[in-house]
């Protein structure tokens, strides 16, 4: 994949919501294009995979079991500069730190159930892309 491209995940908890319109909105207008996008619901097993770097944090488990309670929106997004500006787009870890007018200051309830995903490098970008697409899923 090239270096141009981010991966993300509305959560569950955007789903829940309602918030999916109103977050691809957010996207869309900053400039992003997608590449692949699905509604889809990730395992324990898939989580534990996915979120493997934190496997010894405290928060693990509570990660996975939120990461799985209900469907997510995966997709793969493309703009110059893609996994800086869209990790500028949804803000600080934790809502109560995220700049005013990001994806997280918004939508996210609390660091735990922070409403949307962004990759952290270009590598974890692919990674994480190929990890819910095939090739032919992108565009
Ligand atoms: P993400 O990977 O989901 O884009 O989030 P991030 O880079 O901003 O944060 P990261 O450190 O990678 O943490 C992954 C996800 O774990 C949950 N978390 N809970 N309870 C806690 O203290 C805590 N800390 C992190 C969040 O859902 C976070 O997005
Ligand atoms: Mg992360």
């Amino acid at each position: 994949m090239a270096t141009n491209r981010t991966f993300t995940m509305l959560k569950p908890d955007s789903v829940e919501k309602g918030h999916i319109g109103a977050i691809l909105e957010k996207i869309n207008a900053s400039g992003f294009r997608i590449v692949a996008m699905k509604l889809t619901q990730m395992t324990k097993s898939d989580a534990e995979t996915f979120y493997e770097i934190h496997k010894e944090r405290p928060f693990f488990g509570e990660l996975v079991e939120y990461m799985t309670r209900g469907p997510i929106v995966a997709a793969i997004l493309e703009k110059e500069n893609a996994v800086e500006d869209f990790r500028t787009l949804i803000g600080a870890t934790n809502p109560a730190d995220a700049a005013e007018g990001t994806i997280r200051k918004l939508y996210a309830a609390s660091i735990g159930e922070n409403a949307v995903h962004g990759s952290d490098s270009d590598e974890n970008a692919a990674i994480e892309g190929a990890f819910h697409f095939s090739g032919r899923e992108m565009f």
